[in-house]
């Protein structure tokens, strides 16, 4: 039995490594791939995750679906995330893509989902502006969806934009607040846990040395090491998208908590921060289950191993040759 899962995502380094996850994983079976703007452009993050799905040696005639390249409720997107240094992959420079390009990726979301209610998994890795106008345009989506995964929200943990709110929810609040408020059988990946998942240097390095696909990725990580360490934060590249990720394989990587959660969309200092309740204050139901902790050996033992794994037989296919790449400035 394999779970069939879409993947909204704004490659990103974390995000190429949850792509190569999922890719790498005999327990996923990944129905599409829909880009969106986030921690890059939207035409930078389409061209990255189509130049990655070649990278993971997945079929030619699988696309890239085009997704929001601006939030839900309109105006200029997020400036790019520095922190996912040049190109948005670490400078890894991966040959241009020729896979197909297709628009519309909520349209196609909407159809894959109805046409398995209840049974697909969407992994959403990037600001949940595409899972917004999903919600808006095909209605009927919200209860059809086996389960929604969301990478996002700092609930008791400080923010990584501001004070109080993480990338991808301050990228584009009105969505995130609609698809905590409408959406059912979330699973809520935040900060409070993505921040114990870390990949150490030696283990970056280690990975960087292997034959492709998995040298390009560990290149990756070695490039967010060095940023993280120009940051003053040297324990290493924080892995919040490829812990989402693992969660849809092992669900019990996680300590979930059932909470009543908004999206605060007006504070001066709290634009785009979780509030969640625990404790039944609010007198609503829970509406999200949030990991509250890790079992983090064990999940870096399992993204170790599937990036390991990568290239060999039924997983991804090898590449012959490593492409060029450069270093962060
Ligand atoms: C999230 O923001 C992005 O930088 C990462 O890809 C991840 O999805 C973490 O706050
Ligand atoms: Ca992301």
């Amino acid at each position: 039995m394999t779970l069939p899962v879409i993947i909204s995502c704004d490659p990103g380094i974390d995000d190429a490594v949850a792509l190569a996850v999922a890719f790498g994983s005999p327990e996923l079976k990944v129905l599409a791939v829909a880009a969106t703007a986030g921690n890059v452009s939207l035409e930078r993050a389409t061209a990255n995750a189509a130049a990655l799905l070649d990278l993971l040696g997945v079929a030619a005639d699988f696309p890239v679906y085009s997704g929001a390249a601006a939030p839900l409720a309109g105006g200029e997107r997020i400036a790019d995330e520095p922190v996912h240094g040049v190109g948005g992959l670490g400078g890894v420079l991966l040959p241009d893509s020729t896979r197909s390009i297709e628009p519309d990726a909520v349209a196609h979301m909407a159809g894959l989902i109805l046409d398995r209610p209840g049974e697909v998994t969407l992994l959403a890795l990037g600001p949940l502006t595409d899972v917004g106008h999903l919600f808006n345009r095909f209605p009927d989506t919200i209860a059809a969806i086996g389960q929604l995964v969301i990478m996002g929200g700092a609930v008791f943990s400080q923010g990584n934009v501001t004070l109080s709110a993480e990338f991808n929810f301050y990228a584009d609040p009105e969505a995130a607040a609609l698809v905590l408020e409408r959406g059912q059988r979330i699973r809520l990946v935040p900060l409070d846990v993505t921040r114990k998942a870390v990949v150490d240097r030696p283990t970056a390095t280690m990975l960087a040395g292997l034959p492709s696909p998995a040298g390009e990725i560990g290149a990756m990580l070695v490039d967010m090491c060095n940023t993280m360490v120009a940051r003053g934060r040297p324990d290493g590249a924080v892995m919040h998208d490829p812990l989402a990720a693992a969660a849809v394989i092992e669900q019990s990587l996680i300590t979930w908590q059932a909470a009543t959660a908004t999206v605060e969309l007006h504070g001066a200092l709290t634009r785009g921060a979780v509030v969640a309740d625990v404790r039944g204050v609010s007198g609503r139901e829970p509406n999200i289950r949030y990991g509250r902790d890790v079992a983090a050996a064990n999940f870096l033992t399992m993204l170790t191993e599937r990036l390991k794994g990568l290239g060999l037989p039924g997983t991804a296919r090898p590449r012959p040759a490593r492409p060029e790449r450069e270093t962060t400035p």
